[in-house]
């Protein structure tokens, strides 16, 4: 008989029909009820079997283990659930090993203990729900672009050039680490690599997404990107994935209005699409909170904070403005802020979360930074100290996007890569752009994991990828 998903049975809620289920068991209980769950919905169904059931097989029912049953759709008369399943008969499909088993050995195992075990955590409640939220969320981002008439576009991963200009990359060589090949002034010779030059894993895609626009109008990336920033936060990955819309004639505000109806449209979505979960995760973090201080606590619960996203305008300011709004803050006149502020810092996660959790208490877009913290690719503002940038921070996360309107004035461009020494030689393709047929444009690039964790509640970035890439660390 062909398999039936979980999530059909259980949605269906009918009965008197004759299924096949395959799965993992979460629980058996007096030697009658198993809970099996097949990962395609948060809810587990009861199949009950007969207590005639061969002994062999009965003992070999045990949490982990996969098994295959045929049986009967019934109305059920347990509490939390419509249906069970009577079964005819159960086929075990593979043992599993309740001594070792990491799952079964520990009650209630904690995140950190999970992390170590990645590779079985997908089996839990809570990381069930994170992933199927962030496949949603995937699915969403695609949907949203291709609506309306995006083309996705996909970026290089190997690329010879730095575009954020921060240098936080990793090196993509065959040449031997130990003993490379030298040049005459002793400098690694690039010349004899695989590509001939020097290369690295991508920071962003924006650079290549913006010679897209130049053709299609509209184009988005979606795809991994690297950083080797030693920042072991609960925010930071080394490696991530990001969304990098680039739109041909738009300028700072309509880049603002596209990254609002965006994070609205996947939040919104993911809500319709995965309540289960997300009410599911909401719960969790209720008592994740228990832990905290009461003032630390949120003052709302993740489904009322996502639905307050959804039905309210971000915050839009300026940088100076908010450069303003901390220095007149409490906290700042009470030296609770560990980094100084003045015009022209970088703001710290101290500042961002200052700006949204306790003034603004929504997401708010930041724009206008001083030049100086800024790429070299962001427009000029006519003030000669400032850029078009803009960034998002969000409640609980800090800065979820970053972006800008692109400086599309070649004069301009070059100027400024000339000032922050950047090689215009090297990147002639770049101001090709700028050469033949240059317009405004604007595009952001939006963190695929903290957006993940925004939705989900989870509080480390460690939580919603599958496998973590981060400082001294490249398990599995
Ligand atoms: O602000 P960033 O560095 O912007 C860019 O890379 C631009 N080229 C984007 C563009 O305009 N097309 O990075 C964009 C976003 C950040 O706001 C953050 O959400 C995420 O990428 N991000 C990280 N996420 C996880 N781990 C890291 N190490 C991250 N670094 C950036
Ligand atoms: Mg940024």
């Amino acid at each position: 008989m062909k398999r039936t998903k979980i999530k059909d049975i259980l949605k269906n809620e009918e009965s008197g029909y004759q299924v096949n289920v395959k799965g993992w068991v979460r629980s058996f209980r007096n030697n009658q009820f198993i809970a099996i769950n097949d990962g395609s919905c948060m809810g587990n169904i009861q199949a009950v079997i007969s207590l005639e059931t061969d002994p062999e097989i009965v003992k070999n029912i045990t949490t982990g283990a996969s098994l295959s049953i045929d049986g009967t759709v019934i109305p059920s008369l347990g509490k939390g659930q419509k249906v069970e399943i009577k079964v005819d008969s159960i086929t075990i499909l593979g043992l599993c090993n309740t001594e070792e088993f990491p799952l079964q050995l520990k009650n209630k195992p904690s995140l950190e203990y999970l992390r170590e075990i990645a590779h079985l955590r997908f089996r839990t409640n809570t990381f069930g729900a994170v992933f199927r939220v962030r496949h949603t969320l995937a699915y969403a981002i695609h949907k949203f672009y291709n609506d309306r008439g995006f083309v996705y576009m996909h970026t290089p991963i190997v690329t010879a050039s730095d575009a954020e200009g921060a240098g936080e990359m990793f090196c993509v060589t065959t040449l031997p680490i130990n003993n490379p090949p030298r040049n005459e002034d002793g400098e690694i010779n690039y010349k004899e690599d695989f590509f001939g030059r020097c290369t690295n894993l991508t920071v962003s895609g924006q650079l290549e997404a913006e010679l897209g626009a130049m053709a299609f109008s509209e184009v988005y990336t979606f795809g991994p990107t690297f950083r080797a920033e030693n920042s072991n936060t609960a925010r930071h990955l080394a490696e991530f994935w990001m969304i990098e819309p680039e739109v041909a004639f738009n300028d700072i505000v309509d880049n603002m209005d596209l990254a609002e109806d965006f994070i609205k449209y996947v939040i919104a979505y993911a809500l319709e699409h995965n309540r289960e979960d997300i009410e599911f995760l909401a719960t969790r973090l209720v008592d994740e909170e228990k832990q905290k201080p009461m003032n630390e606590r949120s003052e709302m619960g993740l489904v009322e904070k996502l639905e307050f996203v959804l039905n309210n305008s971000f915050e839009r300011i300026t940088y100076t403005e908010a450069i303003e709004v901390l220095l007149n803050s409490t906290h700042y006149k009470k030296k609770k802020f560990q980094y100084d502020v003045k015009w022209g810092i970088d703001m710290q996660s101290e500042h961002e979360r200052y700006l949204v959790e306790k003034h603004y208490k929504k997401p708010v877009i930041v724009t206008g930074y001083p030049k100086d913290i800024k790429a070299f690719y962001m427009r000029q503002n006519d003030d000669g100290k400032t850029v078009a940038a803009m960034d998002i921070l969000v409640p609980g996360i800090g800065e979820l996007v970053g972006g800008s309107q692109r400086e599309e004035r070649l004069d301009k461009l070059t100027q400024r890569m000339n000032e922050m020494h950047i090689p215009t030689d090297e990147m002639y393709w770049y101001l090709d752009t700028r050469k033949f047929g240059t317009v405004p444009h604007a595009g952001f690039g939006l963190g695929f994991e903290r957006l993940v964790l925004f939705v989900t509640g989870m509080t480390n970035i460690r939580d919603v990828i599958p496998f973590p890439r981060t400082p001294k660390n490249a398990e599995f």
